[in-house]
């Protein structure tokens, strides 16, 4: 009794000290340069509101530059914050290329990339033309590739930078009529993991993202019930306060983490006869 007393009293110390050394050590996001992939739609149009609230100095991209247009009119009338949207598709190594110089001639410096871009499918192995299932492995997991390569060495320079990945919980399990999905996200999860471990002697943080179900456009076609469904804004909410606290995995919200996470020890057959269920 007194020794499991000892070691309860000993986690508390540690957690204890481990959360104080996170609050000192806090990221302060005023004044720092984001970039934002996907700025146009859903969570990365809501982080762009609440970064430019914490006073940040954004470069916003997508493909939609009348949006991301009329969305930095918005944030200069209502938070004052400096914009700089440009036109960029992820999967085209040129214009990523010529978006991240645009960027350092206009701000000198990049601090955070949100490399938040995406494309997802619903349907079966056996309908999904190539065409589609190729759009989704090059922006989920080439669009990604795309941006870390060029703005790899503008961290390397600055000698410091944060890299914020968004994957998915889908990145879990092989779920049925979401194969290529699952496998992009599965993909870019590994892929950020590598990269963490690469810059694990520099400055240069790597972050991963991993929501559950968000309500934007990307969720709104779907037909199925989704658990545990949350808004955008309170996602881009959760993903900032996971990178001002420098998580290295962020991942929402619990109950789905927590189902996410029993369904990845549950044994192959047993997952593979459940699925197959649904
Ligand atoms: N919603 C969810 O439940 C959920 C859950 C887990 C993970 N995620 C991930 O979160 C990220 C954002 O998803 P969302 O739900 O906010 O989706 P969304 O509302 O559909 O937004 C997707 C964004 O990606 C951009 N995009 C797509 N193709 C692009 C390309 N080739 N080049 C540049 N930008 C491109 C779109 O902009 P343009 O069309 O203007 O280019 C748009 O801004 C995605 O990576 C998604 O996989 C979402």
């Amino acid at each position: 009794m007194f020794k499991l007393s000892k070691i309860w009293f000993t986690l508390f110390i540690i957690k204890k000290l481990n959360s104080s050394v996170i609050i000192k050590f806090k990221l302060e996001l005023s004044n720092k340069v984001i970039l934002i992939t996907g700025a146009s739609s859903g969570i990365g149009f809501e982080l762009s509101k609440v970064f430019a609230a914490e006073s940040c100095k954004l470069a916003l991209l997508s493909r939609r530059i009348n949006i991301l247009n009329d969305l930095a009119e918005e944030l200069h009338n209502k938070f004052n914050c400096k914009v700089l949207p440009i036109k960029c598709d992820v999967t085209n190594e040129n214009e990523v290329r010529n978006a991240v110089e645009a960027v350092i001639n206009h701000f000198q410096k990049i601090d955070i990339a949100i490399l938040n871009s995406g494309k997802s499918g619903r349907t079966t192995t056996e309908i999904v033309s190539h065409e589609s299932a190729k759009e989704i492995f090059d922006v989920n997991v080439w669009g990604i590739f795309n941006c870390v390569k060029e703005i790899l060495p503008i961290f390397k320079l600055q000698g410091l930078g944060t890299f914020v990945g968004i994957s998915s919980l889908a990145e879990k399990r092989g779920f049925p009529k979401s194969g290529i999905y699952c496998a992009s996200k599965a993909a870019v999860s590994i892929f950020l993991e590598s990269l963490r471990v690469e810059l694990w002697k520099t400055n240069i943080n790597v972050l991963t993202v991993k929501p559950g179900f968000i309500k934007t456009p990307m969720t709104e076609k779907n037909n199925f019930k989704m658990p545990f469904l949350i808004d955008a804004n309170k996602a881009a909410r959760i993903i900032v306060k996971g990178i001002k606290k420098e998580k290295r995995i962020i991942q929402f919200p619990f109950p789905t983490v927590l189902f996410s996470k029993l369904l990845r020890i549950l044994p192959n057959n047993i997952f593979e006869y459940i699925a197959s269920k649904t």
